[in-house]
């Protein structure tokens, strides 16, 4: 039986009908409301409105579950490789041992990338942020590689171009940054063994890759590899829906992801644990001044439009961080501080009325500056993982038949009709 809402408005009503998704989520679609109605919905951030059906990522907020196509993260945490999670996200299932097979060597012979684009990270400026250099470098791609993204053929080389690609790009820029010579991708090495060799192998002193490390690679990658319609996404489905080709859209993806409050927040937050180190470690004066609605300060790592309990990712992440420390004898004083920061926070009734907790870049940064990622890169490493679940997001979309360009509506506020001022009049 169809369910629907009845909406009474100036003594007449309409009856608009409801969604249901496959976890029980319910929304009301309004695609007809202002033709019927001539009203349009208001909600500034998006934080009640669906922009599209989904098959790829389920998350319940209040339950801490997250879900790529089905199976939930903490077992693809565990078990899968970063590789076989993108296969997942793309494609819809897990691949069987030819199809990763295929998928592996189609990697691997699209992994080097054009000579050309070594000149364009040549002339960046030496202090640039490696996200506006990967955002632009992404949407470069284009340029060498002009085909058109049309054919489902033509499609899965570029979406595994770009996976394959994106990886080595974010090894250059590191390299050329610090005017190293560059390292090619490895046919021989994993994925996540691939990036971290092309990272830190050096003639004088070659890169000893070390399972912990990869291991703990392959966990972060997995972790932030899909979250439904945050920021990020939402920005490669929007400039998606103009019919851009997949480079320019994920090129935005990575702008978005940029900001302090979303994937640029793990950067955030080791620059925010630095500071109160520096200013003598007074993890309580922090809390308040989050508190304080006067100041802008937030608690970077804290928080989340979605989960309103622990974010699950961050659990797995604060467990792997303790683990890789161990086996590698390493102590970070930053991890004490952000364990003292995490233990006044949950017991403090500002953050548990606001329902504050953890978030995947709360511990995430201390884990990179474990495998000796530089700060300024660790949103780069967000992105690098995040890709997959981008391109799935961007092909689900294409592949909506009734994908149509996004164009919001708005409620003006501005001034009401006037005549032009001649200059001399004003
Ligand atoms: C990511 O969407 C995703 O899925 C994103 C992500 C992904 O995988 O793609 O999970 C990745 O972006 C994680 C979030 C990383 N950002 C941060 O850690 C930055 C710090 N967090 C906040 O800025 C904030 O919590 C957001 C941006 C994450 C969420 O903001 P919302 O949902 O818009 O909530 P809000 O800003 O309207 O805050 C609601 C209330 C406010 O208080 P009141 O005015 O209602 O009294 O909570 C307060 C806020 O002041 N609040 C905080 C806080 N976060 C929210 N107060 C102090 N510190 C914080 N961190």
């Amino acid at each position: 039986m169809d369910e629907f809402v009845t909406l009474i408005y100036d003594g007449k009503e309409i009856q608009l009908p409801m969604v249901t998704g496959s976890e029980g989520e319910k929304a009301i679609d309004i695609s007809r409301l202002r033709a019927e109605t001539g009203f349009i919905t208001l909600d500034p951030g998006y934080a009640n409105t669906g922009s599209c059906l989904s098959g790829i990522t389920f998350m319940d907020g209040e339950k801490g579950i997250l879900r790529y196509r089905g199976i939930p993260v903490e077992q693809l945490a565990t078990k899968s490789s970063f590789k076989e999670t993108a296969y997942l996200l793309i494609n819809g299932r897990l691949p069987n041992r030819d199809e990763l097979t295929r998928f592996s060597v189609m990697l691997n012979d699209n992994s080097l990338v054009h000579t050309d684009l070594k000149g364009f990270y040549q002339n960046f400026p030496r202090a640039s942020h490696p996200m506006g250099i990967l955002s632009s470098m992404v949407n470069a791609l284009k340029s060498f590689y002009p085909e058109l993204d049309t054919l489902e053929e033509e499609i899965n080389i570029t979406m595994t171009r770009l996976l394959a690609k994106v990886r080595t790009m974010a090894a250059m820029s590191y390299k050329i940054s610090r005017g190293h010579e560059i390292v090619l991708p490895r046919p021989e090495l994993t994925y996540c063994e691939n990036f971290l060799n092309m990272m830190f192998d050096t003639p004088v002193t070659p890169y000893e890759i070390k399972r912990e490390v990869v291991n703990a690679l392959r966990v972060f990658w997995i972790l932030h590899a899909d979250h439904e319609q945050n920021c990020s996404t939402s920005s490669v489905r929007m400039v998606g829906s103009a019919r851009v080709n997949l480079y320019a859209a994920i090129s935005s993806g990575i702008a978005a992801l940029w900001g302090p409050l979303h994937g640029g927040a793990n950067q955030a937050v080791i620059e925010m644990l630095t500071k109160i180190q520096e200013e003598g470690g007074d993890c309580a004066k922090i809390v308040q001044r989050a508190k304080d609605r006067n100041d802008p300060f937030r608690l970077m790592g804290f928080g989340h439009r979605v989960y309103k309990t622990y974010d699950p990712r961050a659990k797995i992440m604060k467990k792997m961080c303790d683990e890789l420390l161990e086996s590698m004898q390493i102590t970070d004083p930053l991890l004490d501080t952000a364990r003292e920061l995490e233990e006044i926070a949950l017991k403090d009734p500002y953050f548990i009325d606001h329902h504050l907790y953890p978030n995947i870049d709360f511990y995430s940064g201390i884990v990179l500056r474990a495998i000796g990622i530089p700060t300024n890169m660790f949103t780069v490493m967000f992105a690098l993982g995040r890709l997959p679940g981008w391109i799935a997001q961007w092909k689900e979309s294409t592949d909506d038949p009734k994908w149509k360009i996004s164009r919001p509506r708005q409620i003006y506020t501005g001034n009401q009709e006037y005549d032009y001022v001649p200059l001399h009049a004003r």
